[in-house]
């Protein structure tokens, strides 16, 4: 089955009250789609999409993506009232700023329990449905950060590079059902991300890394000046789900194609150099 030209699709988003998911959810109402949106405010979110829009085919929830049961009650409420379920768009997430030594167990525990376990309380409750359906798609969306790390980013980086680790194993394990996964990886985007509202700092530093503090203090400058439109970074979301589905990975951003392929670089002169000593801890062979 693939994408639905027949009759509006149904799509469930989360953290849809700012940036690029509220983005996706205008775009989808437009479309003349039915979106199930999460947010942990429906009062935010109706406020954001304004008077201007056609609310007809949205149902907005309030969920709290950490409580598996609520999450489980979201799904079985959009397949209710849409009569199915075609696209999930796991986009929720925050950025943290520390050093990884100035990272509390509450602050790891907090990002992981959004970026990675309410993820995956989503993806269990929609998965079966769009399995025996044997068709559907999934987007996750992580960050150029998922694939590559910098100083100051380790929390973010760690709840991200999970969430890619789990998508590839799932787009392995779903394709069979006709079940597209795609990762989007976007650079910065002009959103609320970078500002106090949603970023979030340690409650304590320390004197140790002054090029952290340096660094913080120009991202919550950089916040107006972001080169990704979130406008145009939902349109080829959409677009892409739309047609198909295309490679696992969708970079949004010449910023994000240039750090990836840095990574990619940089991988490829580590496993060169590690060919000729990897297979000494090989048993010989009998
Ligand atoms: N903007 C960038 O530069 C950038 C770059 C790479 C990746 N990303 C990723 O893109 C996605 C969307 O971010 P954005 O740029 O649109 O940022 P944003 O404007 O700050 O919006 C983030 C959304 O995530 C939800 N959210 C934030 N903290 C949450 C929490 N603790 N629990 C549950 N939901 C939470 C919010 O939903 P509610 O308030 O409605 O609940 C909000 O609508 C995120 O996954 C982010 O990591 C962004």
């Amino acid at each position: 089955m693939g994408f639905p030209v027949d009759r509006p699709a149904t799509w469930f988003v989360t953290g849809t009250s700012r940036g690029l998911g509220l983005e996706v959810v205008k775009q989808l109402l437009a479309r003349g789609d039915n979106v199930a949106a999460t947010t942990r405010s429906t009062e935010r979110l109706l406020a954001a999409l304004g008077e201007g829009v056609d609310t007809t085919r949205l149902l907005p929830l309030a969920v709290d993506l950490r409580d598996e049961a609520a999450v489980g009650q979201a799904v079985a409420r959009t397949a209710e009232r849409f009569g199915g379920l075609d696209v999930v768009v796991n986009n929720a997430g925050y950025g943290f700023l520390a050093a990884v030594e100035e990272t509390t167990d509450r602050d790891v525990r907090a990002m992981l329990d959004v970026q990675v376990v309410g993820v995956w309380n989503v993806l269990r409750a929609a998965l079966p449905v769009l399995r025996e359906q044997r068709g559907g798609h999934v987007v996750n969306v992580s960050s150029v950060l998922g694939l590559t790390a910098v100083p100051g980013w380790g929390l973010y980086c760690a709840g991200k590079f999970a969430l890619e680790g789990l998508s590839e194993a799932l787009a392995a394990e779903v394709a069979d059902f006709g079940v597209g996964v795609t990762i989007v990886e976007p650079g910065y985007f002009r959103t609320d991300f970078l500002t106090r509202d949603s970023l979030a700092l340690p409650a304590a530093t320390t004197d140790a890394y002054p090029a952290i503090r340096e660094m913080t203090a120009n991202h919550l400058q950089l916040q107006g000046s972001q080169l990704g439109d979130p406008v145009r970074g939902a349109e080829r979301i959409i677009a892409n789900v739309v047609e198909g589905g295309g490679p696992l990975r969708q970079l949004l951003g010449s910023d994000s194609h240039a750090y990836a392929t840095a990574k990619v670089d940089a991988l490829r002169a580590n496993l060169d150099a590690a060919a000729a000593t990897a297979p000494a801890t090989d048993f010989p062979a009998a």
